[in-house]
């Protein structure tokens, strides 16, 4: 299969070209297609014609879609429309990454597919209506949906490395580290997802998906788990959202069930903290 992978450099595509194997893929990074441009994506889609494109480019430090809409917009919701139209032309199928951000948080008991979406800020509003336009266009595709990601590669979009890597710093640099303890999720190891999406796409079982690891967690808990983990002594304090102001508004809640991939049996994510375990293994620092 010739797969397609936007946004190749990042965290996510950086481990989708190494799991699905340099042969198999055509990986395009930000100087080589802008999504935001229509004409650009109609000319990729029709000279290079893959089976499969996935789409991990978004606009998605979620205080700077506040303060920019149109250009959370432009990424997020006309980038993925351009695809989509492009996919329908040449024949291929598309599958995009979204967030557990399309959903507001009330609810207390993990998120299924079909749960009615309600984002609380301009990113996951943009990121929910790419979904939108993806489900309204193209009839092959698979929308995945994930929630904090860590791993290998650097996030881009987030300066400082991974999640993981910001909090070693801050353990160099810093007497006290206060994580917040009032948003719950499952960090998802970026290895894990993309093996998932390997395994996924050779279903041909379109639609909407939910892969994150199990489990969950706060950040709190998060980074005490990176600490353990790593026999570290940290002055960890757990503190709350509102030590740390934000223009977004972030849902408190955001765990996501993998209830699709279940009735497909075909979910191979493990525990968050298993993962965790192995990505610290794969970045030789345990
Ligand atoms: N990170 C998380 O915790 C998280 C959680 C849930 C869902 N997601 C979703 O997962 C996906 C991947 O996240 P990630 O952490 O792998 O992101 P990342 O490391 O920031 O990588 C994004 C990639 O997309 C490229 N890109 C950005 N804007 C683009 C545009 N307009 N046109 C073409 N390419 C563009 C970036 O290139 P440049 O850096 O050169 O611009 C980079 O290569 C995103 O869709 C995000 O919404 C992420």
């Amino acid at each position: 299969m010739r797969i397609m992978v936007i946004g190749a450099n990042g965290q996510l595509g950086s481990e989708l070209v190494g799991v699905l194997g340099e042969e198999e893929t055509i990986p395009l990074i930000h100087s080589d297609l802008e999504i935001k441009k229509e004409p650009q994506v109609r000319k990729v889609l029709r000279d290079f014609t893959p089976e499969l494109v996935i789409n991990t480019a978004a606009f998605h430090v979620v205080a700077e879609c506040e303060k920019n809409d149109l250009e959370a917009f432009q990424v997020n919701a006309l980038g993925v429309k351009y695809l989509a139209l492009a996919c329908k032309k040449y024949g291929s199928t598309l599958l995009h990454i979204s967030t557990d951000y399309i959903f507001d948080g009330l609810k207390r008991t993990p998120y299924i597919e079909t749960d009615v979406p309600n984002p609380l800020n301009v990113y996951g509003i943009t990121k929910l209506a790419g979904e939108h336009y993806l489900r309204s266009i193209l009839e092959e595709h698979f929308i995945v949906r994930t929630t904090g990601l860590f791993g290998i590669h650097t996030c881009r979009a987030k300066k400082g490395g991974s999640f993981v890597d910001l909090m070693l710093r801050l353990a160099k640099e810093r007497d006290e580290i206060r994580v917040v303890d009032d948003q719950i999720l499952t960090p998802t190891y970026t290895l894990d997802l993309a093996n998932q999406i390997k395994t996924l796409i050779t279903t041909r079982n379109y639609g909407t998906y939910h892969a994150t690891n199990g489990g969950q967690c706060s950040w709190y808990d998060f980074t005490k788990a990176i600490f353990d983990l790593l026999n570290m002594e940290i002055n960890l304090k757990r503190t709350s959202s509102t030590e740390f102001p934000s223009p977004a508004k972030r849902p408190s809640y955001s765990v996501l069930e993998n209830r699709a991939l279940k009735l497909l049996g075909i979910d191979k994510m493990r525990d968050w903290k298993e993962a965790l375990a192995a990505c610290l293994k794969e970045k030789r620092i345990i």
